[in-house]
């Protein structure tokens, strides 16, 4: 990584930060962008001593969404061929947890990014919208779905139709973020709760993810069988072991991930 990398990355403990790192163009989510991120979110999933993820794009701005310029041309085809928005469903496969912190615009793919992650935090600043109605196109990455079941659909509806924004009061109201603060507390606020999901059992943090984002993704029945899956094989891990033995001890556990 270098500082001309669209995606910074650093990581403090359990905790790594991915800041997306083209101010000028307002974060929008140019191709090597995204594959930069998704390469960075690769490596973090990979890596075993990170525990949790926060994706910010800084103070200013979350992400302005897909890049306008590199799509104003393009045939079907291309986009086709070049898996321009296709390739963003890799981040669906992140088995750590992934809390976008957003300031500022979080537009279009920029919106539709922070749906991606699992938790969405938010400044003052914050201003979520889907407007691709107002360049002919609509959203591609998820937005129509995911805005939908995040805060219902009379309420996407009218964002979608209209390209309208909306605040980061409305959108945790409407139960699109868990928490407003102050632009300048968002990244300690993010870090201290990604650092409370860090103390749990990893594999088990990992598998409520994948069973809570079933929810989502699939009927009620199929979500039930994977959640009672996963409860099953949670029995397998070390960490169930002590997890269960401290409590009855009454002491607290120490989680190894194993
Ligand atoms: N793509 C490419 N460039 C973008 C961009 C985008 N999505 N958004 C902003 N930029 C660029 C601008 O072109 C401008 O660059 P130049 O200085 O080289 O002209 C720079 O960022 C600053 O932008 P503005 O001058 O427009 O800043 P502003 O403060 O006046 O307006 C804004 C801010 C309201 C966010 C405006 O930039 C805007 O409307 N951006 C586009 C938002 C949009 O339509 N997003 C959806 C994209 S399509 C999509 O995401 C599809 C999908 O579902 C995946």
């Amino acid at each position: 990584m270098t500082d001309d990398s669209l995606v910074l990355a650093s990581v403090d403990g359990a905790v790594a930060t991915l800041t997306l790192n083209r101010p000028k163009a307002l974060n929008a989510l140019s191709p090597q962008l995204m594959d930069e991120l998704i390469e960075a979110l690769t490596h973090l999933d990979d890596d075993r001593a990170v525990r949790a993820i926060i994706l910010t794009g800084g103070p200013q701005v979350f992400a302005a969404g897909a890049d306008i310029k590199a799509m104003a041309t393009a045939s079907p085809m291309e986009m086709v061929t070049r898996r321009t928005i296709a390739r963003w469903a890799r981040i669906r496969d992140v088995r750590k947890p992934i809390i976008a912190a957003v300031s500022g615009y979080a537009l279009g793919g920029g919106c539709e990014l922070a749906m991606m992650c699992d938790i969405i935090m938010a400044s003052e600043t914050a201003q979520f919208g889907q407007p691709e109605i107002n360049i002919g196109i609509i959203p591609g990455a998820g937005g129509t779905q995911r805005l939908t079941r995040a805060i219902g659909p009379y309420r996407a509806m009218q964002m979608v139709l209209t390209g309208e924004m909306l605040s980061a009061h409305d959108a945790y109201a409407f139960g699109l973020v868990t928490r407003v603060c102050p632009v300048e507390a968002l990244l300690s606020e993010a870090r201290r709760l990604a650092e409370t999901i860090a103390t749990r059992p990893p594999l088990a943090v990992q598998l409520a993810k994948q069973a809570v984002r079933f929810a989502a993704e699939t009927t009620v029945r199929e979500g039930l069988e994977i959640e009672l899956r996963n409860f099953y094989l949670l029995f397998d891990t070390a960490d169930q072991k002590e997890g269960m033995a401290a409590f009855i001890e009454k002491r607290k556990a120490t989680f190894t991930g194993e």
